[in-house]
């Protein structure tokens, strides 16, 4: 790869064009060098003057600028990594059958990188089965086809089918980029992450929780859909955006997380329990705020046990050859209390971490030690947790065979 990772940014006629701005940005940003390739109809939406500006480099949608250099040819050899959003209907389709008629889509013939579709239409379009097939057979290519976001559309109506936000659509052409291939090797799974941290509440208005970010289990469901997977995230107070082209499903208290978990688990291949979930609950739930009363100390709280989600899906898998993953923080005899806790839980693969100093919940950062069942130790530095969360599913699909 070149000292800045070549990034081609095409960009189809449809009204998102505008969020490929942003797109641009973020990846200029970020010390990637961005050709733009527009189609003409992108251009009614908008101008070359601001794709150029933008990205420092010059624009142009056909074959027949600057010849000399073979454009329709050379941008794609070149690249690192080809994006395409918005992807149009009428864009995935000509991907799917290899037409040429333009810059892009001779690009999209001679790129040899990963490529990454992030399409934008109405829903009616991407419910189209011409549009179905044409998503299967660029995924069945190796092409990364974000699915696009449920939402408010082009005038009035809402659906399925507007362009993923920006800063998501980023956060999977990095980590494509990163692992140096679009191979979607958890194509056909569907995989069940939980993150977050469960709340439990003792009125209308106050809760026991923990200090979860949830950015650990984001991070798993992110690069597992970026792997092709299907992806349903059971996000547990989480309060961040939902990731592109995952299911995500919004729960408040450990008995939610766990109903959550055992109906998406049910036709799941894997389950990854990275949510914090409370292991006690207030035993009674004041209906009305709690109030403090002149002269009497607060009535202690009385806590019951909640269900260990992890322990029961590790018990009485869904499915046959099911992996199940849990996550551990601890702060002494790490890999001892590890052990122990992987031998309780009974689930394949438990994730170590080392609570403390700069392991701070929150960090965008983690390092832990993965354990296997069968006596495995895969250590991860400390890097970002999208790094740890592709060991893991490295790991997973081991298992899965
Ligand atoms: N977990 C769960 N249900 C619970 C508690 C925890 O499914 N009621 C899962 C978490 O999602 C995580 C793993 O179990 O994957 C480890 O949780 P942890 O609370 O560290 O384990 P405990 O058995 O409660 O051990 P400790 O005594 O250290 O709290």
């Amino acid at each position: 790869m070149a000292d800045k990772p070549r990034v081609v940014l095409g960009v189809s006629g449809g009204i998102a064009a505008y969020k490929a701005c942003e797109l641009l940005r973020r990846f200029t940003e970020s010390g990637h060098d961005v050709r733009v390739v527009p189609t003409a109809s992108a251009l009614h939406f908008v101008g070359a003057a601001t794709w150029s500006a933008l990205s420092g480099n010059p624009v142009s949608t056909e074959v027949w600028s600057d010849v000399h250099e073979v454009p329709h040819v050379r941008i794609g050899q070149h690249a690192d990594l080809v994006v395409v959003a918005p992807a149009t209907a009428d864009m995935l389709a000509k991907a799917a059958h290899g037409l040429a008629d333009d810059l892009l889509t001779n690009t999209l013939l001679t790129a040899r990188c990963p490529v990454v579709f992030a399409p934008a239409m109405h829903t009616e379009m991407w419910e189209h089965p011409a549009t179905r097939e044409n998503v299967a057979t660029l995924r069945r290519r190796g092409a990364v086809v974000i699915e696009p976001a449920v939402g408010r559309l082009t005038g009035v109506d809402t659906g399925k089918g507007r362009l993923p936000e920006p800063g998501e659509i980023f956060e999977v052409c990095r980590r494509v980029l990163a692992r140096g291939t679009a191979e979607p090797d958890l194509r056909g799974r569907h995989v069940v992450v939980s993150a977050g941290g469960t709340r439990e509440p003792l009125d209308p208005v106050r809760f026991l929780g923990n200090r979860s970010s949830g950015k650990q289990g984001y991070a798993l469901a992110r690069t597992a859909a970026a792997r092709g997977a299907r992806v349903t995230l059971l996000a547990a107070n989480a309060g961040l955006p939902d990731p592109a082209g995952v299911d995500v499903v919004h729960v408040g208290t450990a008995v939610q997380l766990r109903e959550a978990v055992l109906k998406a688990a049910a036709d799941a291949d894997a389950v990854v329990m990275a949510a914090a979930v409370a292991d006690f609950r207030p035993a009674v739930y004041a209906t009305g705020k709690i109030k403090k009363k002149d002269g009497h100390e607060p009535d202690p709280v009385a806590l019951v046990r909640n269900p260990d989600i992890l322990a029961e899906i590790s018990a009485d898998r869904a499915r046959p050859g099911q992996v199940v993953v849990g996550f551990a923080a601890e702060t002494d005899d790490v890999l001892a209390n590890g052990r122990a806790k992987l031998a309780r839980k009974g689930c394949d693969l438990l994730v170590v971490n080392e609570v403390g100093e700069r392991k701070t919940f929150g960090s965008e950062q983690n390092e832990a030690v993965v354990l296997g069942a069968d006596g495995s130790e895969t250590p991860v530095p400390y890097g970002p947790k999208e790094a740890l969360a592709d060991t893991v599913w490295d790991l997973v699909l081991r298992r899965l065979g």
